[in-house]
């Protein structure tokens, strides 16, 4: 048989990067994942290979380049939370840029000249156009967003001066699971919109607190562009080929060109779960762009990608399932949503 080239996928048992694990192999490449389980889970691979080993342990990670020989890498491994990034940026600072940069100078060294970044919408800030083109300013409002757009100005340069490649994959809203229900979201804290409404279909949480209804939109919450885990991992094979053959960096966005408030969310989540939703209205969450929605045309006519799992409604279904399946059985102290819309209105 063939030998598969092989992608180093740091980050491969965290959510995103699983799902990019599960999609290799279709796609003609052998994963191997790089993670230190901080946030990840090693069943998350689904027994593919999987080092543990911290980006700042620069020998591990050289060491696993030479025994795994990869073409290519794809970098998953960061920290995510735009909240969180905006109380604490030595932490995002830190491990986002400089555990890259380790990463950087071991493919320097190994001479891996092909690298997709997880790159994001929050790269460009307070947008002045929406739908959000590639060509957008990026003026990031978090540290989060900055620091990947360090990021994507120092690949830059290495493009220029090492030859290495790169594309810089800008996220929106990465949210669902796989159909299989083998992988799915789990951040321990949870601080993301859709697994947290879940959460409070479920009655694992009281209730969902609605970060700020005083924004310049239809319903006054927050707007955003919902694309399916399982799309954005296709995505990073169609990309990766194309660099590879090409060798020519670039850049994408990866949305869905449709947006959905917060409140828009949280009335389909109860349809879909058939479950209520307790709301709690909270006061807005500092770094959050009122609206975040992609032009992503560029990715459908240059990779000829599709969106093709990412109706809010097969989000939600497909998280849903996975999060029941993950978090357990229904308790039975949450009402059906009908059943409390009729309460409601008998009183
Ligand atoms: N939200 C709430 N209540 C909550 C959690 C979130 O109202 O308990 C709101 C947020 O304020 C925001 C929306 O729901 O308006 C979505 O919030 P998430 O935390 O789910 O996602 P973010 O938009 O903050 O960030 C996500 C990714 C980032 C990425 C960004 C790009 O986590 O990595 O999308 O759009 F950069």
């Amino acid at each position: 048989m063939k030998k598969l080239p092989v992608v180093l996928i740091t980050g491969g048992a965290g959510y995103i990067g699983s799902h990019a694990v599960q999609e290799a192999r279709k796609n003609g490449f052998d994963p191997v994942s790089y993670d230190n389980l901080s946030l990840g889970h090693a069943w998350a691979v689904q027994g593919s290979p999987l080092v543990k080993g911290e980006l700042a342990d620069r020998k591990k990670l050289s060491a696993a380049f030479k025994k795994f020989k990869p073409a290519a890498v794809m970098h998953f491994a960061s920290h995510t939370s735009v909240g969180e990034s905006v109380a604490n940026p030595q932490k995002y600072y830190q491990d986002n840029l400089t555990n890259a940069m380790t990463l950087f100078s071991v493919m320097l060294e190994r001479k891996v000249r092909y690298f997709i970044l997880s790159s994001t919408a929050a790269t460009y800030g307070d947008p002045v156009e929406v739908p959000i083109p590639e060509t957008h300013p990026q003026a990031p409002i978090n540290p989060y967003g900055d620091s990947k757009l360090m990021l994507e100005k120092i690949l830059a340069w290495y493009d220029k001066a090492y030859g290495l490649r790169s594309t810089f994959l800008r996220y929106f809203n990465a949210a669902g699971a796989d159909a299989s229900g083998k992988i799915g979201e789990v951040h321990e804290p949870e601080t993301h919109l859709i697994p947290l409404v879940l959460d409070a279909a479920m009655g694992r949480r009281k209730e969902i607190t609605v970060f700020g209804q005083d924004y310049p939109t239809a319903d006054g919450t927050c707007i955003r562009d919902y694309i399916h885990v399982t799309d954005l991992a296709g995505a990073h094979f169609l990309a990766l080929k194309r660099m590879m053959e090409k060798d020519k960096s670039d850049f994408f966005n990866l949305g869905t060109g449709k947006g959905f408030s917060v409140k828009e969310v949280i009335t389909k989540a109860e349809e879909v779960t058939g479950m209520k939703v307790p709301v709690k209205m909270g006061a807005r969450r500092a770094g959050d762009p009122p609206e975040l929605v992609a032009r992503s045309s560029k990715a459908m006519e240059t990779l000829g990608w599709q969106p093709r799992h990412s109706s809010l409604e097969n989000i939600l279904r497909t998280a849903w399932a996975w999060h029941q399946g993950y978090f357990g059985k229904i308790k039975t102290s949450r009402q059906p949503a009908a059943r409390s819309r009729q309460a409601r209105t008998r009183h």
